[in-house]
């Protein structure tokens, strides 16, 4: 038995641009995902060099165009998520539909109405929202004339963007994420930072530069947070991945330590700390990497620390040295060499629930600040039964495992305050553009093809949660 806390917020969790669709509708503008194709070619695409930020029906499908139609089916979906006994919903606000540009004075009032009617509904049911103000959504016009977060013109959009949103949301909004996944940047800058590197020789130094307006964007918003609603929560977002080393080699020990401080710790480091970390200038020299740090940004970053830690956790990491192609993990995001402990999932992603206690540990041992868990969740096929029935064992299995971790992580005097798993409702997939990756306790009838009637059904998993929810942990 697991005793979690009173108030212990359970909940799901999701991001506009992967099930609002309607991407044309109510004065929004273009953002990156509406240019990234579904299928194989989009993970090669997000990571290559030079791409293009152009939408060729010709050659591609753009699932994201359509995602489940939440924009339509609000409150159909609201009213499942409560019947689950939801306490938080996490989702985005699409920059783009609230500054269709991004650089615009003035914002576009369909877009603010669509998410002050979404608000209302989630509070209707007594759910709290729980609101990321960036999730991978750059309004297109930023990447192509201002080269995405390279530019340190976007602090000042941004700014607007997010004072928009904050004083028209204040009563209907006390928990606010800044940049999904920040710490992500460096892999993928097309994603976070909205650009394609031109080469590989700058990816590292534009990635950083991009990180640092993020940095202190994020501190801006943290101040005006506190200005405009004093009684707000303003936490930061990280992808998190412990670093195993591969074996007792004190080499290999040496490298995961620094591997986890780079990747786990940096951006965390700066966020909550508000100080850039003290391996940052050895890995910067060692880099070539020169930051345009203008007068007065270290006072602001200093003065805008949030105020609890979210983050992601799907996969640990196992790493070495020295290590060969054939050593590689298949299908970590994070990379690594393959953990001969572990197993993974239909996509390569190795579970390994210990692992969220360990990143538990590790990160309020850091930081001691609350933390809240965001995104965890298995992302497999679903099939309906002849009786419409859809039996996700597999999904319930993995979540009770993670959850039984959090629970022991409780136990070891973690401070954690919630719990969103990852597409709480079936959507478009980020890495992989697919529909068939399925996420959710709630299935969506969409399929790769286009077809589907985008009829919502109720999975195994879904009365498992909402029974999880209703005995705050104990039945698991
Ligand atoms: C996180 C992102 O990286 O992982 C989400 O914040 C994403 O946007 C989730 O959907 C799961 O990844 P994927 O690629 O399976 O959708």
């Amino acid at each position: 038995m697991y005793q979690f806390p009173k108030d212990f917020l359970w909940g799901g969790a999701t991001a506009a641009n992967q099930f609002e669709g309607a991407y044309q509708e109510g004065g929004k503008g273009l953002n990156l995902a509406d240019v990234l194709p579904g299928g194989k070619k989009r993970l090669e695409l997000m990571g290559s060099t030079g791409f293009d930020f152009e939408i060729d029906q010709s050659k591609y499908t753009y699932p994201n165009h359509e995602g489940i139609d939440f924009y339509h089916r609000y409150k159909e979906d609201i009213a499942l998520f409560a019947e689950m006994g939801f306490k938080v919903f996490r989702l985005s606000i699409a920059w783009s539909r609230i500054f269709p540009n991004g650089d615009e004075t003035h914002p576009n009032e369909e877009g603010l109405a669509f998410y002050d009617r979404v608000f209302d509904e989630l509070h209707k049911h007594g759910i709290e929202p729980l609101v990321t103000i960036a999730h991978y959504e750059t309004p297109l016009h930023l990447i192509k004339e201002y080269g995405g977060w390279r530019n340190r013109k976007l602090i000042e959009f941004f700014d607007r963007y997010v004072e928009t949103i904050l004083t028209r949301y204040k009563n209907k909004v006390k928990y606010w994420l800044t940049f999904n996944e920040i710490n992500g940047a460096t892999h993928m800058p097309l994603f976070g930072l909205g650009f394609s590197p031109e080469n590989e020789e700058t990816r590292l130094q534009d990635s950083f530069q991009g990180l640092h307006h993020q940095f202190v964007a994020s501190a801006r918003t943290v101040k005006k947070a506190k200005e405009i609603i004093p009684k707000s929560q303003v936490g930061c977002m990280l992808i998190y991945a412990p670093v195993y080393p591969f074996d007792s080699n004190p080499e290999n020990v040496m490298h995961a330590r620094r591997e986890s401080d780079l990747f786990n710790f940096f951006c965390g480091d700066v966020q909550v700390r508000g100080e850039y970390p003290y391996f940052a200038k050895r890995y910067f020299e060692e880099n070539d990497i020169k930051l345009d740090i203008k007068e007065g940004d270290l006072e602001t970053i200093k003065e805008g620390t949030v105020d609890f830690i979210s983050f992601s956790y799907y996969m640990s990491r196992t790493d070495k040295k020295e290590k060969t192609p054939e050593e590689m993990g298949q299908g970590n995001l994070v990379g690594g060499v393959k953990n001969p402990f572990l197993k993974a999932s239909d996509w390569g992603w190795e579970i390994d629930p210990v692992g969220l206690r360990i990143a538990l540990n590790e990160l309020y041992g850091r930081y001691e600040k609350p933390l809240m868990i965001v995104e965890n969740g298995l992302g497999a096929y679903d099939k309906v039964e002849e009786d419409g029935s859809i039996q996700d064992d597999y999904r319930i299995d993995y979540l009770r495992e993670h959850i039984k971790q959090m629970g022991e992580a409780v136990k070891d005097g973690v401070d954690l305050i919630g719990y969103t798993s990852w597409g709480c409702i079936d959507l478009v997939s980020a890495s992989s553009g697919q529909y068939a990756k399925r996420y959710g306790f709630i299935y969506v009838d969409k399929h790769d093809d286009g077809s589907g009637t985008l009829e919502r059904k109720r999975k195994k998993s879904f009365y498992w949660y909402k029974d999880v929810i209703e005995s705050n942990g104990q039945k698991l």
